[in-house]
């Protein structure tokens, strides 16, 4: 197995594991100091294309972002997510991953779903592809946007589909938006770390797509905490450099060359 995701499955009861995402390399270079994993999540359908749905982000969209990302992360383990439509049975998800993991040298890759996706999860396995599971809200198919774990019959089926995910091989799951109870039950019941995005503190590990973090994407979801105003401070610079080139500041003679 490899040594970053041992490390990881180790930090199960000990440390919190930390996670953002990243979608280009100056970023995943600063994420990389202070992260377990580095995502390349297909969020970037929204944070950076403003598209209505996950479902339209392509492979090749994502290949080329996650290899400008693993220009960035050195120490992390690098998971890429697997969009929509790619890994519908286990040969079409076979062929995909293995491009991906080719092109992007990426550590692992994530996929969204439970029961239904065993099969394609077990065979990817058998190939020596490490798979991260990804259950609770599935952006890619999603039909209602609520968090989950409200019922019995919704309560059963995301701890059993944990727990066939397990068994197929997976490293790590995310729950996404998962009621705290239940992401409670399924992190102390799973051999292998929890990482929560809304799905609360019971989660061995936290997520968050870093542009809602740093404030520089615009939304109002409950589960993110903004812990900066980046588009202010942009804001101020550019300010700052309109003023400087309009009063002729910029550029002076430090930054020009003469003979
Ligand atoms: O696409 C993504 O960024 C994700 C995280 C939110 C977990 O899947």
């Amino acid at each position: 197995m490899n040594k970053k995701i041992k490390k990881i499955i180790k930090k199960k009861n000990k440390s919190k594991i930390i996670c953002l995402t990243a979608y280009s390399k100056n970023f995943a270079s600063i994420l990389d100091k202070y992260c377990d994993l580095v995502l390349v999540g297909d969020s970037l359908g929204s944070v950076l294309y403003n598209y209505d749905s996950t479902k339209k982000v392509s492979l090749e969209t994502m290949i080329n972002h996650s290899k400008s990302v693993r220009l960035g992360v050195k120490k992390s383990l690098m998971v890429v997510d697997m969009p929509y439509n790619t890994y519908r049975s286990p040969k079409e998800a076979i062929k995909n991953v293995k491009l991906v993991m080719k092109k992007t040298k990426c550590d692992a890759v994530k996929l969204e779903g439970g029961k239904k996706i065993i099969p394609i999860v077990k065979n990817l396995i058998k190939h020596k592809i490490p798979v991260m599971g990804h259950l609770g809200i599935l952006p890619q198919t999603e039909k209602k946007f609520t968090y989950k774990g409200k019922n019995l019959n919704e309560r059963t089926n995301i701890l059993n589909d944990a727990k066939l995910l397990q068994k197929a091989g997976i490293f790590s799951v995310v729950l996404e938006c998962v009621e705290s109870n239940l992401s409670k039950k399924i992190s102390n019941q799973l051999k292998i770390p929890t990482i929560g995005i809304g799905a609360s503190v019971n989660c061995d590990g936290q997520v968050l797509v870093t542009d809602d973090l740093i404030g520089l994407n615009e939304n109002k979801f409950r589960f993110v905490k903004k812990y900066l105003n980046t588009k202010k401070i942009i804001e101020k610079a550019v300010k700052k450099f309109k003023s400087d080139v309009l009063k002729k500041k910029f550029p002076n003679e430090k930054h020009s060359f003469k003979n």
